[in-house]
């Protein structure tokens, strides 16, 4: 694939995966869709972590890398915290636009089998400690991605966010053309979503910014089957995705870095909801060429 004089369908699609609340399943979304996009489709995936609680990185470096190896990119500032704070105020002093690719580890390479790749951008437990000193640099991941030519070089790029809305969601989502919703169906799930549309609609930062709501996607599902109905009940005139994650014994004990999709059992569920995911992105790309509203 050529990166030049890529239109902008071609482009890489930014999506956000976000909700107020934790342990939602934000992170398992975000890593097993990345991880299906490579294997099942061969798109070619960088996975962002946005959280400082930074479980993707955790369970992508266990599985790919070693946590030895995480610790040694962290010591030398390779993580999403030098991307965000501003640059004089990092222990780095001379930063250029070419070292900023060294904040992208490779995780699964092409072969002669699969064209797909899956890259990270490590997160940070010190982004705790940072929010003061990032206020006001909810523009640099989209300049990081700019200044890298990160759209021409991915097909998909997924920004896994922390539950908490804050500067390392405002920089998501101004990254982002698209969000999702993972929602765990219980009976407070209505309640973050709801905060969260009006945090986005109120949000300035994001004025005049096109993002589109992809859809809720339910996760859990078989735990609270009882409940189903008068959830999606509550939910009946939001975006939903029709395939839900079902309840996985394999991801509950704790094992995030268990791929989905490597399972037998559960492969076909992970399968469906990332070709629900690429084809509701394909929908939306299609809809907005007639219209030009925006969508937030
Ligand atoms: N489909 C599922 N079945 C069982 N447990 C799940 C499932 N999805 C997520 N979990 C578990 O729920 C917890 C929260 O998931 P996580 O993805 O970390 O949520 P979030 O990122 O929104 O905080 C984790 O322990 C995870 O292993
Ligand atoms: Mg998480």
């Amino acid at each position: 694939m050529s990166n030049e004089g890529k239109t902008e369908s071609e482009k890489a699609k930014v999506i956000s995966f976000i909700n107020m609340k934790g342990g939602v399943g934000k992170t398992t979304l975000t890593i097993n869709v990345g991880y299906t996009l490579v294997k099942e489709y061969q798109k070619k995936v960088l996975i962002i972590d946005m959280d400082p609680q930074f479980n993707a990185t955790q369970a992508l470096m266990t599985k790919f890398k070693s946590i030895k190896e995480y610790t040694s990119l962290r010591d030398s500032q390779r993580t999403i915290a030098n991307i965000l704070v501003n640059q004089s105020m990092s222990m780095v002093s001379d930063m250029s636009e070419t070292d900023n690719k060294n904040h992208i580890v490779k995780l699964l390479d092409s072969d002669e089998k699969s064209q797909g790749q899956l890259d990270l951008v490590p997160g940070d437990l010190s982004l705790t400690e940072f929010e003061n000193s990032v206020r006001g640099s909810e523009k640099r991941l989209t300049k990081f991605i700019r200044d890298n030519q990160l759209a021409e070089k991915y097909h998909y790029i997924l920004i896994d966010t922390p539950a908490t809305y804050s500067v390392y969601s405002q920089a998501s989502l101004l990254s982002s053309s698209y969000y999702t919703v993972p929602i765990a169906p219980d009976i407070f799930s209505s309640l973050g979503y709801s905060l969260l549309q009006n945090a986005i609609r109120k949000d300035l930062v994001l004025d005049d910014h096109q993002l589109t709501n992809l859809g809720i996607i339910f996760t859990m599902s078989s735990t609270y089957r009882q409940k189903r109905t008068s959830i999606s009940e509550s939910f009946k005139n939001d975006p939903k995705f029709k395939n839900t994650l079902k309840e996985n014994e394999n991801i509950r004990t704790g094992n995030i870095e268990n791929f989905i999709y490597d399972m037998s059992k559960t492969k076909d569920n992970i399968v469906d909801i990332t070709n629900e995911f690429i084809k509701r992105i394909g929908a939306q790309d299609e809809s907005s060429k007639n219209t030009s509203t925006i969508q937030k």
